[in-house]
């Protein structure tokens, strides 16, 4: 099997990247004979994602492995106003939000389709996101077990700043001033 990876720009994101996009959305988080769950994957790509995409520092991956798309990842420059950064600055502990929220990279989502999964494509997904990226540090929220996102991001040097943010979720950072320095 060969992957590809396309590092895309808000305005290549068109019908056919969402249509891409959709379905593996909804192989990873719904169930495909739900009608709600198309809905949702609808959603996920006409309504968040363009939003998302209007903001500073978008940056989406997508993997395609023999021509399907695998997976895909993205995440902007999260900052105060926006209504993650904002919840954060009243869930963290101070000296975290002091140190971490803010112009930070905000990796909204990973991820990979479960009929491509365990082959080690979220690691090619998640380096080229972060690659280069001009951020300092970069957040994401996730749960902290040892289930295959916790093992990636803990593999590639996030570290848990806050064990239970979000009901199961912790929230994870990664300093990028130490590879930039590299
Ligand atoms: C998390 C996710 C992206 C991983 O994708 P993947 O391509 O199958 O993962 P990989 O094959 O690259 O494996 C990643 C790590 O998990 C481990 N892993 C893979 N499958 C696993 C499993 N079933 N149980 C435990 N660990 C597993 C791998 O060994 C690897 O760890 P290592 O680097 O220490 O060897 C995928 O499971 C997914 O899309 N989940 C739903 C969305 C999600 O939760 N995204 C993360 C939130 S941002």
């Amino acid at each position: 099997m060969t992957t590809t990876l396309r590092t895309l720009t808000r305005r290549q994101v068109d019908r056919s990247v969402k249509d891409s996009l959709a379905q593996v959305y909804l192989a990873a988080y719904g169930d495909p004979a739900l009608p709600e769950s198309a809905l949702d994957a609808d959603n996920f790509v006409t309504s968040t994602l363009p939003r998302h995409a209007r903001r500073a520092g978008f940056r989406l991956v997508v993997a395609t492995t023999d021509d399907v798309v695998s997976g895909y990842g993205y995440g902007f420059t999260g900052r105060r106003g926006q209504f993650w950064s904002d919840w954060l600055a009243g869930a963290a502990p101070e000296a975290i939000v002091e140190d971490w929220v803010g112009d930070h990279f905000e990796l909204v989502d990973l991820v990979v389709d479960p009929a491509f999964r365990g082959q080690g494509l979220s690691g090619l997904l998640h380096d080229a996101l972060v690659q280069d990226l001009p951020h300092e540090r970069a957040l994401l929220a996730t749960a902290p077990d040892d289930g295959p996102a916790a093992r990636l991001y803990s593999g590639r040097g996030w570290q848990v700043l806050v064990p239970e943010i979000d009901g199961a979720k912790a929230l994870f950072g990664l300093d990028l001033t130490t590879r930039t320095a590299q």
